[in-house]
Protein backbone atom coordinates (compact mmCIF):
# COMPACT_ATOMS: atom_id res chain seq x y z
CA UNK A 1 0.00 0.00 0.00
CA UNK A 2 1.59 3.53 -0.82
CA UNK A 3 1.64 5.80 2.28
CA UNK A 4 1.21 2.85 4.91
CA UNK A 5 2.72 3.82 7.75
CA UNK A 6 2.86 0.23 9.28
CA UNK A 7 4.06 -2.65 6.65
CA UNK A 8 3.93 -5.79 7.68
CA UNK A 9 4.59 -8.96 4.38
CA UNK A 10 4.67 -12.57 4.36
CA UNK A 11 4.55 -12.92 8.27
CA UNK A 12 5.05 -16.46 9.61
CA UNK A 13 5.23 -17.78 12.96
CA UNK A 14 5.18 -21.70 13.69
CA UNK A 15 5.43 -23.32 16.98
CA UNK A 16 6.82 -26.42 16.27
CA UNK A 17 4.57 -28.20 13.73
CA UNK A 18 1.88 -25.43 14.21
CA UNK A 19 1.22 -22.25 11.84
CA UNK A 20 0.53 -19.51 14.37
CA UNK A 21 0.92 -17.00 11.51
CA UNK A 22 0.74 -18.67 8.36
CA UNK A 23 1.49 -16.04 5.89
CA UNK A 24 -0.12 -12.35 6.77
CA UNK A 25 -0.07 -9.12 4.95
CA UNK A 26 -0.70 -6.05 6.51
CA UNK A 27 -0.88 -2.57 6.11
CA UNK A 28 -2.38 0.47 7.67
CA UNK A 29 -1.93 3.86 7.25
CA UNK A 30 -0.70 6.79 9.27
CA UNK A 31 -3.78 7.73 11.56
CA UNK A 32 -5.50 4.66 11.44
CA UNK A 33 -7.28 2.23 13.63
CA UNK A 34 -7.30 -1.17 12.21
CA UNK A 35 -9.00 -3.76 14.27
CA UNK A 36 -7.57 -7.57 14.15
CA UNK A 37 -10.44 -9.14 14.77
CA UNK A 38 -11.28 -13.67 14.93
CA UNK A 39 -11.79 -16.30 17.17
CA UNK A 40 -9.87 -17.66 20.16
CA UNK A 41 -6.31 -19.00 19.00
CA UNK A 42 -6.61 -17.54 15.53
CA UNK A 43 -2.86 -15.40 15.90
CA UNK A 44 -3.92 -11.89 16.95
CA UNK A 45 -1.68 -11.67 19.93
CA UNK A 46 0.86 -13.27 18.47
CA UNK A 47 0.71 -10.53 15.07
CA UNK A 48 0.73 -8.11 17.78
CA UNK A 49 4.01 -9.60 19.55
CA UNK A 50 5.73 -9.84 16.51
CA UNK A 51 5.17 -5.96 15.50
CA UNK A 52 6.11 -4.97 18.72
CA UNK A 53 9.14 -7.34 18.79
CA UNK A 54 8.69 -9.64 21.49
CA UNK A 55 8.32 -12.76 19.28
CA UNK A 56 10.26 -13.15 16.37
CA UNK A 57 9.09 -13.85 12.90
CA UNK A 58 10.06 -17.06 10.90
CA UNK A 59 9.35 -14.71 7.57
CA UNK A 60 8.30 -11.71 6.48
CA UNK A 61 9.49 -7.88 6.74
CA UNK A 62 7.76 -5.10 8.78
CA UNK A 63 8.34 -1.28 8.84
CA UNK A 64 7.12 1.46 10.06
CA UNK A 65 7.45 4.62 9.03
CA UNK A 66 9.22 3.40 6.03
CA UNK A 67 12.12 2.28 8.98
CA UNK A 68 13.17 -1.48 8.53
CA UNK A 69 12.12 -3.46 12.16
CA UNK A 70 14.56 -5.94 11.66
CA UNK A 71 16.86 -6.37 14.51
CA UNK A 72 15.48 -3.42 16.37
CA UNK A 73 14.31 -4.41 20.43
CA UNK A 74 11.13 -3.95 21.73
CA UNK A 75 12.17 -0.61 23.87
CA UNK A 76 13.73 0.81 20.59
CA UNK A 77 10.35 0.73 18.54
CA UNK A 78 8.86 4.36 20.24
CA UNK A 79 5.26 1.76 20.19
CA UNK A 80 2.76 2.04 23.10
CA UNK A 81 1.18 -0.81 24.28
CA UNK A 82 -1.69 -2.43 26.28
CA UNK A 83 -1.81 -6.25 27.27
CA UNK A 84 -4.71 -8.20 27.55
CA UNK A 85 -3.51 -8.91 30.91
CA UNK A 86 -2.51 -5.24 32.96
CA UNK A 87 1.34 -4.67 33.12
CA UNK A 88 1.19 -1.90 35.88
CA UNK A 89 4.40 -0.88 38.00
CA UNK A 90 2.75 -1.78 41.83
CA UNK A 91 5.53 0.10 43.18
CA UNK A 92 4.38 3.41 41.69
CA UNK A 93 1.50 5.24 42.01
CA UNK A 94 -1.18 5.41 39.32
CA UNK A 95 0.27 8.98 38.05
CA UNK A 96 3.97 7.95 37.70
CA UNK A 97 2.99 4.78 36.13
CA UNK A 98 1.48 6.80 33.44
CA UNK A 99 4.33 9.53 33.66
CA UNK A 100 6.69 6.68 33.02
CA UNK A 101 7.30 7.01 29.58
CA UNK A 102 7.34 10.75 29.37
CA UNK A 103 10.24 10.56 32.18
CA UNK A 104 11.94 8.36 29.69
CA UNK A 105 11.53 10.97 26.83
CA UNK A 106 12.55 13.47 29.04
CA UNK A 107 9.32 15.44 29.43
CA UNK A 108 9.59 16.91 33.18
CA UNK A 109 8.07 19.17 35.19
CA UNK A 110 4.42 21.21 34.68
CA UNK A 111 4.41 19.88 31.00
CA UNK A 112 4.59 16.61 32.26
CA UNK A 113 2.34 16.71 35.15
CA UNK A 114 -0.65 18.67 32.58
CA UNK A 115 0.16 15.56 29.94
CA UNK A 116 -0.43 13.25 32.58
CA UNK A 117 -3.39 14.46 34.14
CA UNK A 118 -5.31 14.91 30.87
CA UNK A 119 -4.48 11.34 30.01
CA UNK A 120 -5.87 10.22 33.51
CA UNK A 121 -9.08 12.35 33.28
CA UNK A 122 -9.59 10.22 29.65
CA UNK A 123 -9.79 7.10 31.53
CA UNK A 124 -11.97 8.86 34.12
CA UNK A 125 -9.10 7.80 36.66
CA UNK A 126 -8.34 11.41 37.09
CA UNK A 127 -8.91 11.54 41.12
CA UNK A 128 -6.87 8.59 41.68
CA UNK A 129 -3.51 10.28 40.76
CA UNK A 130 -2.21 9.51 43.86
CA UNK A 131 -3.44 5.86 44.43
CA UNK A 132 -1.19 2.98 44.21
CA UNK A 133 -2.04 -0.04 41.92
CA UNK A 134 -3.00 -2.42 45.07
CA UNK A 135 -5.93 -0.19 45.87
CA UNK A 136 -7.27 -0.47 42.17
CA UNK A 137 -10.23 -2.75 40.72
CA UNK A 138 -8.71 -4.80 37.47
CA UNK A 139 -10.36 -2.46 35.26
CA UNK A 140 -9.13 0.77 36.87
CA UNK A 141 -5.59 -1.19 36.26
CA UNK A 142 -6.30 -1.74 32.92
CA UNK A 143 -7.26 2.14 32.18
CA UNK A 144 -3.94 3.06 33.90
CA UNK A 145 -2.32 0.92 31.23
CA UNK A 146 -4.33 2.91 28.17
CA UNK A 147 -3.16 6.11 29.66
CA UNK A 148 -0.10 5.14 30.19
CA UNK A 149 0.36 3.42 26.60
CA UNK A 150 -1.32 6.84 24.77
CA UNK A 151 0.18 9.56 26.96
CA UNK A 152 3.42 9.09 25.15
CA UNK A 153 2.20 10.09 21.53
CA UNK A 154 3.50 6.62 20.47
CA UNK A 155 4.35 6.11 16.87
CA UNK A 156 2.30 3.01 17.17
CA UNK A 157 -0.36 2.03 19.12
CA UNK A 158 -0.76 -1.62 19.73
CA UNK A 159 -3.90 -2.85 22.05
CA UNK A 160 -4.74 -6.32 23.02
CA UNK A 161 -8.28 -6.36 23.89
CA UNK A 162 -7.88 -3.39 26.33
CA UNK A 163 -11.15 -3.65 27.62
CA UNK A 164 -11.79 -6.97 28.15
CA UNK A 165 -11.76 -6.79 31.84
CA UNK A 166 -14.76 -3.45 31.85
CA UNK A 167 -18.44 -4.22 32.69
CA UNK A 168 -20.45 -3.64 29.17
CA UNK A 169 -21.08 -0.06 30.18
CA UNK A 170 -17.75 0.82 30.69
CA UNK A 171 -16.37 -1.02 27.46
CA UNK A 172 -18.80 1.06 25.70
CA UNK A 173 -17.60 4.40 26.82
CA UNK A 174 -13.91 3.54 26.88
CA UNK A 175 -13.95 2.46 23.47
CA UNK A 176 -14.99 6.21 22.89
CA UNK A 177 -12.64 7.46 25.06
CA UNK A 178 -10.19 5.13 23.00
CA UNK A 179 -11.60 6.28 19.62
CA UNK A 180 -11.77 10.20 20.15
CA UNK A 181 -8.16 10.16 21.96
CA UNK A 182 -6.46 8.12 18.89
CA UNK A 183 -8.36 10.62 16.24
CA UNK A 184 -7.22 13.59 18.24
CA UNK A 185 -3.87 12.67 18.62
CA UNK A 186 -3.81 10.75 15.30
CA UNK A 187 -2.24 7.46 16.73
CA UNK A 188 -1.80 4.84 14.28
CA UNK A 189 -3.22 1.84 15.61
CA UNK A 190 -3.65 -1.86 15.55
CA UNK A 191 -6.56 -3.32 17.97
CA UNK A 192 -7.35 -6.56 19.15
CA UNK A 193 -10.75 -7.14 19.83
CA UNK A 194 -12.81 -10.72 19.39
CA UNK A 195 -16.10 -8.85 20.21
CA UNK A 196 -17.61 -8.07 16.51
CA UNK A 197 -19.60 -4.99 17.58
CA UNK A 198 -16.56 -3.27 19.23
CA UNK A 199 -14.64 -3.52 16.16
CA UNK A 200 -17.58 -2.31 13.90
CA UNK A 201 -18.06 0.32 16.10
CA UNK A 202 -14.10 1.58 16.74
CA UNK A 203 -12.31 0.84 13.74
CA UNK A 204 -11.78 2.40 9.97
CA UNK A 205 -10.50 -0.88 9.01
CA UNK A 206 -11.18 -4.46 10.41
CA UNK A 207 -8.78 -7.73 9.43
CA UNK A 208 -10.71 -10.99 10.28
CA UNK A 209 -8.21 -13.26 10.49
CA UNK A 210 -9.18 -17.44 11.00
CA UNK A 211 -5.87 -19.98 11.53
CA UNK A 212 -3.30 -17.70 11.55
CA UNK A 213 -4.33 -16.11 8.50
CA UNK A 214 -6.01 -12.46 7.01
CA UNK A 215 -9.33 -13.16 5.26
CA UNK A 216 -10.44 -9.72 4.72
CA UNK A 217 -9.43 -6.32 5.66
CA UNK A 218 -12.01 -3.54 4.85
CA UNK A 219 -14.59 -1.18 6.18
CA UNK A 220 -16.02 -1.97 8.93
CA UNK A 221 -19.55 -1.69 6.20
CA UNK A 222 -18.23 -3.42 3.88
CA UNK A 223 -16.68 -6.60 5.82
CA UNK A 224 -20.70 -6.46 7.31
CA UNK A 225 -22.12 -6.04 3.98
CA UNK A 226 -19.76 -7.31 1.73
CA UNK A 227 -18.39 -10.47 3.60
CA UNK A 228 -15.17 -11.85 1.00
CA UNK A 229 -15.65 -15.15 2.99
CA UNK A 230 -18.77 -17.39 4.59
CA UNK A 231 -16.41 -16.92 7.49
CA UNK A 232 -16.44 -13.67 7.62
CA UNK A 233 -20.14 -13.20 7.58
CA UNK A 234 -20.56 -15.38 10.06
CA UNK A 235 -18.29 -14.18 12.26
CA UNK A 236 -19.32 -10.47 11.64
CA UNK A 237 -23.09 -10.52 13.43
CA UNK A 238 -24.17 -14.00 12.58
CA UNK A 239 -26.35 -15.62 9.31
CA UNK A 240 -28.53 -18.04 8.55
CA UNK A 241 -26.93 -20.43 6.14
CA UNK A 242 -28.99 -22.99 3.79
CA UNK A 243 -27.81 -25.10 1.33
CA UNK A 244 -28.88 -24.18 -2.60
CA UNK A 245 -27.78 -24.31 -6.47
CA UNK A 246 -27.53 -21.48 -8.69
CA UNK A 247 -28.29 -21.71 -12.55
CA UNK A 248 -27.55 -18.97 -14.56
CA UNK A 249 -30.33 -17.74 -16.83
CA UNK A 250 -30.94 -15.32 -19.64
CA UNK A 251 -32.77 -12.66 -17.25
CA UNK A 252 -30.03 -13.59 -14.11
CA UNK A 253 -28.62 -16.21 -11.90
CA UNK A 254 -31.70 -18.59 -10.48
CA UNK A 255 -31.15 -19.30 -6.96
CA UNK A 256 -32.88 -22.32 -5.39
CA UNK A 257 -32.92 -22.65 -1.82
CA UNK A 258 -33.31 -26.81 -0.40
CA UNK A 259 -35.96 -25.44 1.88
CA UNK A 260 -38.02 -23.99 -1.12
CA UNK A 261 -37.68 -20.45 -1.68
CA UNK A 262 -36.48 -19.39 -5.34
CA UNK A 263 -35.63 -16.10 -6.64
CA UNK A 264 -33.52 -14.48 -9.54
CA UNK A 265 -30.49 -12.24 -8.80
CA UNK A 266 -29.83 -9.91 -11.95
CA UNK A 267 -26.65 -9.36 -12.80
CA UNK A 268 -25.32 -6.22 -11.35
CA UNK A 269 -22.69 -3.55 -11.23
CA UNK A 270 -22.37 -4.65 -7.43
CA UNK A 271 -21.85 -8.66 -8.24
CA UNK A 272 -18.78 -9.63 -8.53
CA UNK A 273 -17.84 -11.76 -11.76
CA UNK A 274 -19.72 -14.24 -13.32
CA UNK A 275 -21.06 -17.05 -11.14
CA UNK A 276 -20.39 -20.91 -11.68
CA UNK A 277 -23.53 -22.50 -12.25
CA UNK A 278 -23.82 -25.66 -9.42
CA UNK A 279 -24.00 -25.71 -5.32
CA UNK A 280 -23.62 -22.48 -3.33
CA UNK A 281 -24.69 -21.47 0.38
CA UNK A 282 -27.17 -18.29 0.81
CA UNK A 283 -26.95 -16.44 4.45
CA UNK A 284 -29.16 -14.87 5.90
CA UNK A 285 -28.70 -11.99 8.06
CA UNK A 286 -31.48 -12.34 11.01
CA UNK A 287 -32.42 -8.42 10.40
CA UNK A 288 -33.56 -9.43 6.62
CA UNK A 289 -36.42 -11.61 7.31
CA UNK A 290 -39.38 -10.07 7.53
CA UNK A 291 -42.83 -11.86 9.28
CA UNK A 292 -45.73 -11.76 6.25
CA UNK A 293 -49.28 -12.91 6.40
CA UNK A 294 -48.76 -15.31 3.91
CA UNK A 295 -46.27 -16.32 0.76
CA UNK A 296 -46.44 -13.33 -1.73
CA UNK A 297 -44.02 -12.30 -4.53
CA UNK A 298 -40.82 -12.31 -2.72
CA UNK A 299 -38.92 -15.62 -1.63
CA UNK A 300 -40.70 -16.50 2.02
CA UNK A 301 -39.69 -19.28 4.49
CA UNK A 302 -42.12 -20.82 6.87
CA UNK A 303 -41.67 -22.30 10.19
CA UNK A 304 -43.02 -22.72 13.30
CA UNK A 305 -41.43 -20.61 16.13
CA UNK A 306 -39.67 -21.91 18.89
CA UNK A 307 -38.94 -19.37 20.85
CA UNK A 308 -39.12 -15.49 21.23
CA UNK A 309 -36.60 -14.03 23.22
CA UNK A 310 -37.04 -9.85 23.76
CA UNK A 311 -34.16 -7.96 23.50
CA UNK A 312 -35.34 -4.26 23.18
CA UNK A 313 -36.42 -2.80 20.03
CA UNK A 314 -35.92 -6.06 18.64
CA UNK A 315 -37.44 -9.67 19.20
CA UNK A 316 -35.91 -12.53 17.84
CA UNK A 317 -37.50 -15.75 16.42
CA UNK A 318 -35.98 -18.80 16.62
CA UNK A 319 -37.73 -21.32 14.14
CA UNK A 320 -37.93 -24.59 13.07
CA UNK A 321 -38.61 -25.33 9.04
CA UNK A 322 -40.19 -27.48 6.92
CA UNK A 323 -36.90 -29.77 7.05
CA UNK A 324 -35.99 -30.06 10.68
CA UNK A 325 -33.21 -27.14 10.58
CA UNK A 326 -33.62 -24.07 12.57
CA UNK A 327 -33.00 -20.54 12.50
CA UNK A 328 -33.77 -17.04 13.56
CA UNK A 329 -35.15 -13.86 12.73
CA UNK A 330 -34.96 -10.91 14.54
CA UNK A 331 -38.16 -8.97 14.30
CA UNK A 332 -39.29 -5.25 15.35
CA UNK A 333 -40.99 -5.85 19.31
CA UNK A 334 -43.40 -3.21 18.60
CA UNK A 335 -46.02 -5.19 16.36
CA UNK A 336 -47.98 -7.97 17.32
CA UNK A 337 -45.89 -10.89 17.61
CA UNK A 338 -46.19 -14.40 17.05
CA UNK A 339 -47.18 -16.82 20.06
CA UNK A 340 -44.23 -19.61 20.46
CA UNK A 341 -46.03 -22.59 18.71
CA UNK A 342 -47.17 -20.57 15.93
CA UNK A 343 -46.63 -21.27 12.29
CA UNK A 344 -45.16 -18.14 10.74
CA UNK A 345 -44.23 -16.79 6.91
CA UNK A 346 -40.85 -14.98 6.67
CA UNK A 347 -39.92 -13.12 3.28
CA UNK A 348 -36.76 -11.73 2.46
CA UNK A 349 -35.53 -9.61 -0.58
CA UNK A 350 -33.07 -11.13 -2.88
CA UNK A 351 -31.20 -8.29 -2.48
CA UNK A 352 -30.24 -9.51 0.76
CA UNK A 353 -29.40 -13.26 0.43
CA UNK A 354 -25.61 -13.05 0.13
CA UNK A 355 -24.59 -15.95 -1.98
CA UNK A 356 -20.82 -17.76 -1.34
CA UNK A 357 -19.53 -20.42 -3.35
CA UNK A 358 -17.07 -23.55 -2.49
CA UNK A 359 -13.70 -22.20 -1.89
CA UNK A 360 -10.29 -24.22 -2.96
CA UNK A 361 -7.12 -23.37 -1.55
CA UNK A 362 -5.73 -23.82 1.86
CA UNK A 363 -8.32 -22.20 3.98
CA UNK A 364 -11.55 -24.69 3.66
CA UNK A 365 -14.94 -22.34 3.03
CA UNK A 366 -16.39 -20.89 1.34
CA UNK A 367 -16.13 -17.33 -1.02
CA UNK A 368 -18.34 -14.93 -1.98
CA UNK A 369 -20.19 -15.96 -5.04
N1 LIG B 1 4.64 -19.49 22.91
C1 LIG B 1 3.81 -20.34 22.29
N2 LIG B 1 4.11 -21.63 22.14
C2 LIG B 1 3.28 -22.49 21.50
N3 LIG B 1 2.11 -22.12 20.97
C3 LIG B 1 1.74 -20.84 21.09
C4 LIG B 1 2.57 -19.87 21.75
N4 LIG B 1 1.94 -18.67 21.71
C5 LIG B 1 0.78 -18.89 21.04
N5 LIG B 1 0.66 -20.17 20.67
C6 LIG B 1 -0.46 -20.75 19.91
O1 LIG B 1 -0.63 -19.99 18.74
C7 LIG B 1 -2.01 -19.80 18.45
C8 LIG B 1 -2.32 -18.34 18.35
O2 LIG B 1 -2.24 -17.77 19.63
P1 LIG B 1 -2.62 -16.26 19.91
O3 LIG B 1 -2.33 -15.98 21.33
O4 LIG B 1 -1.97 -15.40 18.90
O5 LIG B 1 -4.19 -16.29 19.65
P2 LIG B 1 -5.27 -15.12 19.81
O6 LIG B 1 -5.90 -14.93 18.48
O7 LIG B 1 -4.65 -13.94 20.45
O8 LIG B 1 -6.36 -15.79 20.78
P3 LIG B 1 -7.21 -15.15 22.01
O9 LIG B 1 -8.39 -14.48 21.38
O10 LIG B 1 -7.62 -16.34 22.80
O11 LIG B 1 -6.32 -14.21 22.78
C9 LIG B 1 -2.77 -20.52 19.55
O12 LIG B 1 -3.15 -21.79 19.07
C10 LIG B 1 -1.76 -20.64 20.66
O13 LIG B 1 -2.01 -21.79 21.44
MG1 LIG C 1 -4.87 -13.02 22.30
Amino acid sequence: MTGAHLEASGIKVRFGDFAALDGVDLSVRRGELVTLLGPSGCGKTTLLRVIAGFQQQGAGHITVGGRSLDGIPPEGRNFGMVFQSYAVFPHMSVADNVAYGLTARGVRGADRARRVQAALERVQLGALAARHPEALSGGQKQRVGLARAMVIEPDLLLMDEPLSNLDALLRIEMRREIRLMQRELGITTIYVTHDQEEALAISDRIAVMRQGKLLQIAPPEEVFEASAHAFVADFIGGCNWFDATLAPGPDGDAVALAEGPRFVLPRGKDRPGDRPAGPVRVALRNEDLRLCDAPGALPCLSGQVLMRAYMGHRTRLHLRLASGATMDADVPSGAALPAEGEVVHLEFHPDRARLFTREAGPVDGWRIA
